[in-house]
């Protein structure tokens, strides 16, 4: 995660998580993002040029008045001046032409946003739930929805068009690299487009505060090539891995046994739950929970046993398992690529 296109102070950078690069508007990794870090510099020159220009003509002042400190009894405005008037008029059309380009600028953004090139776009459906992201991908061969959660893949240079909506409370979508945000609402539908530029693993963040884990309400986000993409399809679509081994065997049994089945959806399996993340491929993915523990056997142990401290408040209720359930249970889901 190094390339970052501005090239501003080291303090700078960390401040806009540019370092990092993965979760910043000020690093664009797509088309809706770059458009929007134009507009940004634009705003930034406008308004900086405004500012230095108060500054100077306020220092001027201060200045000229300390100079004739106890000459002057106290200031008079001559309304004949005709230097004031001039001055005057100077400015006001300053503020006029800044403004007419600012309001130029965001316009031909928000145009050019909206111009996306739709025609052929890969169609996506992200459902915001307390506080995990339910995905489903339009197979482009039988034009069915093939389910993931938490992470989302996009192909390079295609425009993804997603379709979003809520479970529950609003929540919003922001994959700062890529586009600019947009609201989850309950009964509601709104779409945004996807261009990405650049291959990588971003950040995305629900943008709207949404309960108490609001904060751990992250989203993998991996820009593929389009064969990359094609493969990362093709095994979403395939229905989950029979167990390679006997304690992986009785992870199965104890998942989809036990009540892990009547919130998950295993594809191939007896559970099918619709109320959590859909799990069928859930050992491929890069993190548990939406962003909050990297995944690892251990990451996955602790988060099925004590869900409630590394997230409280989740809808996961803890699973009461003994300890050899609970690791052939996180050895069987870990596998699950
Ligand atoms: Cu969902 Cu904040």
């Amino acid at each position: 995660m190094t390339s970052c296109r501005v090239a501003i102070a080291p303090s700078l950078l960390a401040l806009s998580g540019c370092e990092a690069g993965f979760q910043s508007p000020l690093a664009p990794a797509g088309e809706q993002a770059s458009n929007i870090y134009s507009l940004f510099w634009l705003m930034m020159a406008v308004c900086g040029f405004m500012y230095l220009l108060v500054l100077g003509g306020l220092g001027i002042g201060v200045w000229r008045g300390w100079r004739q400190r106890g000459e002057v009894a106290a200031p008079t405005i001559d309304p004949a001046d005709r230097g004031l008037n001039r001055g005057l008029l100077f400015w006001a059309g300053l503020i006029v032409v800044g403004l007419t380009v600012l309001i130029t600028g965001s316009f031909l953004v928000e145009r050019r946003i909206a111009a996306a090139r739709a025609r052929d776009a890969l169609e996506m459906r992200v459902t915001g739930h307390q506080w995990w992201w339910r995905i489903q991908v339009r197979d482009p061969e039988t034009g069915g929805w093939i389910e993931t959660a938490n992470e989302l893949h996009l192909p390079l240079g295609r425009t993804t068009r997603v379709s979003l909506g809520s479970s529950d409370v609003i929540h919003s979508f922001w994959i700062p690299n890529i586009a600019q945000k947009l609201d989850l609402i309950p009964g509601r539908i709104n779409r945004v487009d996807l261009t990405p530029t650049r291959v990588g693993w971003f950040r995305g963040q629900c943008a709207e505060f949404c309960g108490v884990q609001h904060a751990h309400m992250a989203l993998d986000v991996k820009v593929d090539t389009a064969e990359e993409f094609a493969r990362w399809l093709a095994s979403q679509k395939r229905p989950a891995i029979t167990p390679a081994d006997a304690v992986a065997a009785r992870g199965l049994q104890v998942v989809a046994g036990e009540q892990c089945a009547m919130c998950h959806a295993i594809r191939g399996t007896q559970a099918t739950g619709r109320a959590g993340p859909d799990l069928t491929h859930f050992g491929a993915r890069r993190s548990v929970a939406a962003g909050t523990l990297t995944m690892s056997r251990g990451a996955v142990q602790g988060w099925i046993t004590q869900p409630q401290a590394v997230k409280p408040g989740t809808m996961m209720p803890p699973v009461a398992l003994s300890p050899a359930d609970a690791d052939a249970a996180s050895r069987y889901l870990m596998g699950l690529k």
